[in-house]
């Protein structure tokens, strides 16, 4: 099958991941979580790499920690974000991911924006904060984590702000983006609505 890429993009707990990974095994595509390449630079940063360093070197291996998904790493993540050389070291390697042949759903920030602007389906994924956080509380409580629940609500406004004001690739939905907005849906819901955007797409190819 000729490449098809299906960008997902949004705020942090929205239900990207989710619904990517679901989305990815319908259509029979491979899944990229670019956060996670944020996350291995920020936690490298954490343990005394400077954050370009960490971006210019980074190997598979670095992708594997379980310590990704902690809210330290998020945060650290968040800030290595903003420095316009840690995102251009990771272009390439997004992109030559995405025209993989078979098909490829990429979920980040910038996705739809700017590293695959021609993507053949765009989604944006949002929730309001309150709901992003309540999530993200009850997966660090299930991990046992015990930041509280205000905690977690300030972290993931904190972050929204520093995705949403940085000058390089800002999180913001690409103008031909369709919006899902999870509030109120439940997974399978959110999972039915972003197959239905993107299969008309499909459709258009064959
Ligand atoms: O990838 P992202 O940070 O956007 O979110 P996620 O990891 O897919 O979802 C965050 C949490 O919200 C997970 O625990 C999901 O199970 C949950 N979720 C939900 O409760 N309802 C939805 N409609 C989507 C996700
Ligand atoms: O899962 P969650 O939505 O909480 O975070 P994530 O997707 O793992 O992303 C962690 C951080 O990496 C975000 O807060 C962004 O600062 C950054 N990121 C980015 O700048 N661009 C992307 N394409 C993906 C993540």
């Amino acid at each position: 099958m000729t490449p098809f890429t299906i960008a997902i993009d949004g705020p942090a707990a929205a239900g990207k991941g989710t619904i990517s990974k679901a989305v990815a095994a319908h259509f029979g595509f491979a899944h990229l979580d670019t956060g996670l390449l944020y996350r291995a630079v920020g936690a490298r940063m954490l343990t005394g790499t400077e954050p370009v360093q960490a971006a210019q070197t980074l190997t598979a291996a670095d992708l594997q920690s379980d310590q990704l998904r902690t809210p330290e790493v998020a945060q650290a993540a968040s800030k290595v974000a903003v420095i316009p050389e840690v995102r251009a070291a990771l272009i390439e390697f997004q992109r030559a991911f995405a025209r993989r042949a078979g098909g490829a759903v990429l979920d980040g920030r910038d996705i739809g924006t700017v590293i695959c602007p021609d993507a053949e389906a765009k989604l944006f994924v949002t929730a309001s904060a309150q709901v992003r956080a309540e999530r993200r509380f009850l997966e660090l409580q299930a991990k046992d984590d015990t930041t509280t629940r205000a905690q977690v609500l300030a972290d993931v406004i904190e972050r929204d702000a520093r995705d949403s004001e940085r000058a390089t690739a800002p999180l913001k939905p690409a103008a031909d983006a369709v919006i899902i907005d999870t509030s109120d849906l439940s997974i399978e819901a959110a999972i039915q609505a972003a197959i239905a955007a993107v299969t008309p797409r499909m459709e258009l190819r064959t």
